[in-house]
């Protein structure tokens, strides 16, 4: 008895921690994310080393709530629905303008985070999520997204690190099963790249301006950079895989289609020409400096972005495949528009990534992993399955019209 009331008092002191770290805003920079609710599981492996993530990009909910939005919505949620129960991810991944922010009203414009993740909560998958463009407006603030999920406890893995520029900027680690206290196997990072509207900004929808930088800052930048040294010497100084998620794509990404998106080496439509990409040029040169950097020295082995409704490609770093001297920088991936809502027809599905390891080494070497990629459509079939490996760029795809059926 006296046991569980410490236990529950001890309880209710880490809850109000938690809270609290996620309110503050004075904490320096480069403070450690709040940790997960202690009734959070870790991530872990399947029995077959394999971590598979569904990513849900681009899903705008909220629109023109008078007239077809609210169909749209419908259809939405029946495609996860799909997805999730046709692919049974470990984690799914909603990569930014969940909210259509300019058609929201401000009494209630967070609650479509309830419509979003129901099917999550439906079929208990775990989620994480980053912000985009359209998920700060006038009348929707990424901030009450983020306390809307909070309230999710123990599925939604969506975190905050304070004194960074923008709301999702954190990582999650992954775990062999029943190795909480060990080496993770890896590490999913996931950043923020802003722009929108300010909270509160023009008196109305219609005129309401994209005041917020729409690239991902350079405290950002430099926070990603020391924490991926400071998790490596956490384990010992070795290298630990990982991949990323952040909704606006990177300059690397218009750089990636100005050398050529061939459909038979890079299968996915490519019909966003050119790239809407971070910032106007070189604002986002931080970030894109240590993504580059972290793939020689920390293991990244891919980012994955949404926003290009009309993108849906995975292409080497641009340089890279061109001689012998291997790869230079990560992988470049597109999602799947996935939303009903949001720009264009381009038929819904989702990006599946497979990440799987090898068997544990006794020497305390990296862990292996190979990333296997497809996207699972609406209609059941999948497309594109590719392999993003040492000959991914060389490998030939039998494509048609840009996509391949299996
Ligand atoms: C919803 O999906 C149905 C069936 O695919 C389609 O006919 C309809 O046009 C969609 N509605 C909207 C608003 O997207
Ligand atoms: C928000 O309120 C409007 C009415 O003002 C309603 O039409 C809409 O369905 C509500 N949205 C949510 C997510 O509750
Ligand atoms: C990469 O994957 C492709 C497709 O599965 C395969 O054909 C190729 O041999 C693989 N390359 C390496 C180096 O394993």
């Amino acid at each position: 008895m006296a046991l569980s009331v410490t236990a529950s008092l001890l309880f209710a002191l880490i809850t109000a921690y938690s809270l609290i770290s996620l309110l503050t805003t004075t904490l320096p920079p480069n403070t450690k994310p709040p940790p997960p609710t202690p009734s959070q599981p870790p991530l872990t492996l399947s029995p077959s080393h394999t971590f598979k993530l569904a990513l849900f990009s681009d899903l705008h909910y909220g629109e023109q709530e008078s007239s077809w939005g609210i169909d749209q919505d419908a259809n939405s949620t029946r495609l996860l629905h799909h997805i999730l129960s046709a692919e049974n991810p470990d984690l799914a991944v909603l990569n930014g303008d969940l909210i259509t922010g300019e058609n929201t009203f401000r009494h209630n414009s967070s609650a479509y985070v309830h419509r979003i993740v129901a099917p999550m909560v439906d079929t208990q998958t775990p989620w994480a999520s980053t912000y985009g463009n359209h998920d700060s407006k006038a009348n929707l603030r990424r901030e009450d997204m983020l306390r809307v999920e909070r309230g999710y406890g123990a599925l939604s893995y969506t975190r905050t690190t304070a004194g960074l520029e923008g709301i999702t900027n954190y990582y999650l680690l992954i775990y062999r099963p029943g190795r909480r206290k060990g080496r993770p196997v890896g590490v999913l990072w996931f950043f923020d790249s802003r722009g929108g509207g300010s909270y509160g900004g023009g008196s109305g929808p219609a005129d309401e301006e994209d005041d917020i930088p729409n690239w991902v800052g350079p405290g950002t930048a430099r926070w990603f950079r020391d924490e991926a040294s400071a998790l490596r010497a956490r384990y010992g100084g070795v290298l630990l895989p990982s991949v990323a998620f952040v909704h606006i794509p990177p300059t690397v990404f218009l750089a990636a289609q100005r050398r050529g998106i061939d459909p038979a080496l890079f299968p996915g439509v490519n019909e966003d020409v050119p790239v809407a990409a971070q910032g106007t040029g070189r604002e986002d040169g931080g970030f894109v400096d240590v993504l580059r950097e972290e793939r020689i020295r920390g293991g990244l082995h891919s980012v994955f972005v949404g926003h290009d409704h009309g993108n849906a490609w995975c292409a080497l770093w641009p340089g890279d495949g061109e001689d012998e001297t291997g790869g230079r920088g990560p992988f470049l991936c597109f999602g799947r528009h996935t939303g009903y809502g949001g720009y264009g027809d381009w038929t819904r599905g989702s990006r599946i990534v497979r990440l799987r390891f090898g068997d544990e080494k006794g020497d305390g070497s990296a862990d292996e992993m190979e990333v296997e990629t497809w996207v699972r459509m609406e209609g059941g079939q999948v497309v594109t399955r590719v392999m993003l490996n040492q000959t991914y760029g060389r490998d030939r795809y039998p494509t048609a019209n840009g996509e391949f059926h299996e």
